[in-house]
């Protein structure tokens, strides 16, 4: 069973909370996979968090996996199809930290249940606060018929990727409605500018009163995936130390090996 809470992800989290105050783009990363014809390829993407956890509090989960988003139609879901490898190259300015991140990456969609849950641990001694921060404690309560609750025995991967599909902007979230991410340009595509989320049935489904919208968040949802990562290796340096320091954990056998190397 892997340590769900290793030195890395705290170092990672720390350093984060230092920056982001300041830097909006600190949570950017850069995320390198493999071309079908071998050839790096290299994009932009948003860190949001270790899956099943919650910057804002505690969900009854913790997790050593990065957690980012993406359209099931983009091109990097194809290339981590043929290729699981990845490499996350992450500059924090404020603080002078370079993280690089090796790993294999996992993806989320629709109907996607048993994949690396032994990364997704109870947080021990855990209980929801009483000063919960609302939008989450609600997303615990419409959420609880997908077992994502503290208490529950079991963690639902699609229980985690409707619980991101609502944490997301009504901005970002219309962009998964839009015409097929690098094809030619529509010039009368569908590009809407905003899709909210109206209302949450009992059963944790999202609802919309007018059936188009209610069309449009199930097209969206269908298209959002989650993508985790397991980590394997972190490179991390601390550029602003003067010499600057360099550490290496590494994974060998559920434990992780840390070496100071030169920078
Ligand atoms: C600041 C910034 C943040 C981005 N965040 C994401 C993201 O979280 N997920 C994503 O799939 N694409 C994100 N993108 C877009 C990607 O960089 C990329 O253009 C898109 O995903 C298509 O990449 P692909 O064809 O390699 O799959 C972001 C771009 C920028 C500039």
């Amino acid at each position: 069973m892997p340590a769900t809470n290793p030195a890395w992800k705290q170092l990672i989290l720390g350093q984060l909370a230092k920056n982001i105050k300041d830097v909006k783009d600190a949570a950017y990363v850069q995320l390198s996979t493999i071309r079908l014809d071998g050839s790096p390829a290299n994009r932009t993407v948003a860190f949001r968090g270790f899956a099943a956890e919650d910057h804002a509090e505690e969900t009854g989960w913790e997790s050593d996996l990065l957690l980012f988003t993406c359209d099931k139609r983009t091109e990097k879901m194809k290339e981590l199809q043929h290729d699981s490898r990845v490499e996350i190259a992450w500059w924090m300015s404020k603080t002078g930290d370079q993280f690089r991140i090796r790993g294999r990456m996992h993806m989320i969609e629709r109907g996607t249940t048993d994949v690396v849950k032994d990364h997704i641990a109870p947080k021990q001694g855990t209980q929801l606060s009483s000063n919960a921060s609302a939008p989450t404690s609600s997303f615990l309560a419409r959420l609880k018929h997908f077992a994502h609750s503290v208490g529950k025995p079991d963690f639902s991967w699609e229980a985690e990727r409707l619980r991101q599909w609502y944490k997301i902007s009504d901005d970002l979230r219309a962009t998964f409605t839009w015409p097929h991410p690098g094809k030619d340009f529509e010039h009368n595509g569908r590009f809407i500018e905003k899709l909210a989320i109206e209302k949450t049935k009992d059963d944790g489904w999202f609802s919309h009163s007018d059936q188009a919208q209610q069309s449009l968040l199930e097209e969206g949802y269908n298209n959002f995936v989650l993508l985790v990562v397991e980590v394997d290796s972190v490179d991390y340096v601390e550029l602003y130390s003067m010499p600057c320091k360099r550490r290496v954990y590494t994974k060998h056998n559920d434990q992780w090996d840390t070496r100071l190397v030169n920078p």
